[in-house]
């Protein structure tokens, strides 16, 4: 979940530092510290808080730094303190740890009893403590790392400078993510490719259980036995320019707005215009064994989870075959049964989330085929699935999810459609609906972008409110629980979501003429039994915000305000234009009450951690 960067070249580095850092503030931002190297010494500053605690001490670093490292923490074990900041110091030792040492309880009372004395609570601490105690007697941090990595539990992506070899960065790497940057002159290590952008797109990503020594003109990376590794770097496709907020106030806005053209550009990439056809190759499909699969798991966790929950109502409906989605952190851990006729498909916008990973690897275990719908090239999941159909939406650095939740929907639809196509079972007709529903859709997310202005004017009346309950049925239920969780995760706003049909079932207990209800009801088969969902509400003298056609004046007149949503004639890529009217709905009712919208208190955009 920590943002970790290091630098080495021949010019200043603290600034290069610092700005990396600021590109992966997403990552974790409860406090922060950089380290480098000057005169064969190591300098530091840290701080509690967000980097704009850190900018002020950059000063008391060395100008004549041309080596350091940085990072920005989401804290594990140990309060969000400036004492358990990184870099962690030791001597003329510093270390940057993105991950948990599981193990790392054990590991402190046998270096205590062995005279070390510890100055954080993190986990992180030990790694710096067994590498110091190493030093002493294997007097090279490669040798020392090799011996020992063998002692370390859990997942790490660690970086090293030592005073003893002062050109030269040690990026380590088991189960969370390290990408090196390739530069002329100059080397850059981080946890995440975004945050090197602007310095080169000649990347490296490490593998588990691999060690790169990194100086400004050299890049040598082994293995944990030691074996030297030739590892070419590959180019990253996204510019500087997409991962700047443009203009907009907030990456969120800027990214809701970006959603008609993502759509746009992903149904151009994969459908062909003129004969409908999906493109299976490109999508990653062809490189499934098709007549094997029996039966599709999900696995995701938050937005990507709900996203994959209105696959039942597209891939089941093209496939023929069962699917089921299951939440990856309760996957992993009830040995589910699998056989290779499942297809386990990870749904993920980083590519990095440790439990979505973790349920891959048990489903490579169980002989399953594997695939990924991900959004960030080269990261961790797509590199451990047989297959990947990359969604391309471009950086999403703000942490609520938006443009990938609904080019994720868009995306299973496709995918559905492509094996469909491909094993020839689905019927002319239906076929060409989805087609022309695919048609409707940018144009129909674009009218919705529109609705902005309407949403926040919707918004300034209930912005104070303390609960908020979102329902609707059928793929609308699933936008209700997007909703509720983009309310809650940017304005701290308790929201829950429920199918309209469960309301009686306990929930309606809830509602009085204080409660809002965001209500979700677009044109398709479920409208009836939402509208008399709807009726139940109201008598209830709950305060009713719909959601639905602009000319549903029956609708309309049930409820206190109004989101017109324009209708498109598919009931499952009508969800990716309704969440639209709520992302804005969140994104001004968080505005109004002043919280930090990009980066919400105790969240990361990557949770590399489970
Ligand atoms: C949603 O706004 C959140 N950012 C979160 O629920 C997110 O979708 C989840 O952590 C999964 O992330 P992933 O798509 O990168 O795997």
């Amino acid at each position: 979940m920590c943002g970790v960067v290091g630098f080495v070249g021949v010019r200043p580095g603290v600034r290069v530092i610092f700005e990396g850092l600021q590109r992966l503030e997403y990552r974790g931002y409860d406090s922060a510290g950089i380290a480098t190297i000057s005169g064969g010494k190591i300098h530091a500053v840290k701080s509690d808080g967000k980097l704009l605690r850190l900018e002020p001490l950059l000063h008391e670093l060395p100008e004549s730094s041309f080596i350091g490292m940085g990072h920005t923490r989401w804290a594990t074990h140990g309060a969000p303190t400036t004492q358990n900041a990184h870099p962690h110091l030791l001597g003329n030792l510093a270390l940057i740890h993105n991950g948990i040492i599981e193990n790392y309880r054990e590991l402190k009372q046998e270096l205590i009893a062995d005279g070390h004395v510890f100055s954080s609570e993190t986990d992180s601490e030990v790694v710096l403590h067994l590498l110091s105690r190493e030093l002493k007697t294997t007097p090279e941090i490669k040798g020392a790392l090799l011996k020992i990595i063998p002692r370390l539990r859990g997942a790490y992506g660690l970086g090293i400078m030592w005073g003893g070899e002062p050109e030269a960065l040690y990026l380590v790497k088991e189960g969370s993510p390290a990408v090196i940057g390739v530069g002329d002159g100059e080397n850059y290590f981080a946890s995440d490719a975004l945050s090197l952008l602007p310095l080169t797109k000649s990347v490296i990503f490490l593998n588990d259980g691999e060690i790169a020594r990194l100086t400004k003109s050299s890049v040598d990376i082994c293995d944990f036995s030691g074996k030297l590794l030739n590892r070419p770097p590959s180019i990253l496709s996204w510019t500087a320019a997409s991962a700047e907020k443009q203009g907009y106030r907030h990456y969120m806005l800027k990214e809701i707005h970006e959603q008609p053209a993502v759509l746009a550009n992903i149904i151009g990439r994969l459908v062909n215009p003129l004969t409908g056809a999906i493109d299976t190759k490109q999508m990653g499909i062809d490189d499934l064994d098709l007549a094997k699969i029996r039966s599709i798991v999900y696995v995701a966790c938050g937005t990507a989870y709900y996203s994959a929950m209105i696959s039942k109502y597209s891939v089941e409906q093209f496939i023929g075959v069962p699917v089921s989605v299951e939440l990856a952190s309760e996957f992993r851990y009830r040995d589910p049964y699998l056989d290779p006729s499942t297809l386990v498909i990870a749904v993920t916008q980083s590519g990095e989330t440790a439990d979505t990973l973790a349920c891959i690897k048990h489903a490579v275990a169980r002989g399953c085929q594997t695939f990924a719908i991900c959004n960030v090239q080269h990261s961790s999941i797509p590199r451990a699935t047989k297959a990947t159909l990359y969604m391309e939406a471009g950086p999403e650095v703000g942490v609520a999810s938006t443009k990938a939740f609904t080019s994720m929907v868009l995306c299973h639809y496709l995918f559905g459609l492509g094996i469909g196509q491909k094993k020839r079972q689905i019927p002319a007709d239906v076929y060409e609906k989805a087609i022309q529903a695919l048609k409707q859709l940018p144009s129909a997310a674009d009218r919705a972008i529109s609705t902005a202005g309407l949403v926040e004017d919707v918004s300034a009346k209930y912005y104070e409110s303390g609960n908020f309950i979102f329902m609707g049925r059928g793929p609308s239920f699933m936008v209700a629980l997007e909703g509720a969780l983009k309310l809650k995760e940017i304005s701290y706003i308790h929201a829950e979501g429920y199918a309209g049909g469960e309301l009686k079932h306990g929930p309606i207990a809830l509602v009085d003429k204080y409660m809002p209800i965001v209500a979700i009801a677009p044109l398709d088969s479920h409208y009836e039994k939402m509208i008399s969902n709807v009726e139940e509400v109201r008598a209830r003298e709950g305060l009713l915000i719909g959601v639905g056609d602009l000319h549903d004046e029956r609708f309309k007149n049930l409820c206190q305000d109004y989101i017109a949503c324009p209708q498109i004639s598919d009931a499952a890529l009508q969800t990716i234009v309704s969440v639209i009217s709520l992302q804005f709905l969140s994104y001004y009712i968080a505005v109004k009450r002043g919280t930090d919208v990009d980066q919400p208190r105790n969240l990361a955009k990557s949770v590399t951690v489970e």
